[in-house]
């Protein structure tokens, strides 16, 4: 089965998306991250099945030449394909394109080692957000 990473095309998809994050964040962890009124603002991207499935996303908020990366899940059935790297990879791609420095996020602590295999660092120390230890992590992105 292919699967095609992208921006999210229409509204239906963001819907989707935005169900995913729910199901993910909300269902497993109870937080809800897509609440807090961004989303007209974000860069939506999508991973997408060849039955037109959203399997994975994530959302880049573009800032004065920073890139804030959020809500990066994987649909519980598909992690450990490459989806999330793949989703990340894309993010930081439109993030070069347009024109930021450097991606930062905070990455649960759980999660962490996606984006230390990513390349990113963490900055400053460990905290607790929605119950959960996170810490700040960014990557340089290098010039196009
Ligand atoms: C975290 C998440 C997005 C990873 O997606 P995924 O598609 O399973 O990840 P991938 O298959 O692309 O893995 C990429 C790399 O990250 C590593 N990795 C993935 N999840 C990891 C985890 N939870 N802990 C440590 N390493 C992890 C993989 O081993 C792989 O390493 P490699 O580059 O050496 O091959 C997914 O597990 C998920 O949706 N989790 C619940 C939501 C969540 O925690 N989101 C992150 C919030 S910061």
């Amino acid at each position: 089965m292919t699967v095609e990473v992208r921006r999210a095309r229409d509204e239906e998809e963001r819907g989707a998306a935005l169900r995913l994050v729910d199901t993910v964040f909300g269902g497993e962890q109870g937080i809800w991250p897509s609440a807090d009124g961004r989303e007209p603002d974000v860069l939506r991207l999508v991973a997408v099945d060849d039955d037109g499935t959203v399997v994975g996303t994530c959302r880049l908020l573009l800032d004065d030449g920073i890139a804030r990366l959020g809500s990066l899940v994987v649909a519980r059935e598909r992690r450990g394909e490459g989806l999330g790297r793949a989703l990340l990879g894309e993010a930081e791609r439109e993030a070069r394109v347009a024109g930021a420095a450097c991606v930062r996020l905070n990455a649960q602590l759980p999660a962490r080692g996606l984006y230390d295999h990513a390349g990113y660092r963490p900055v400053g120390d460990v905290f607790v957000a929605e119950g959960i230890d996170h810490v700040a992590m960014e990557k340089e992105l290098a010039r196009a």
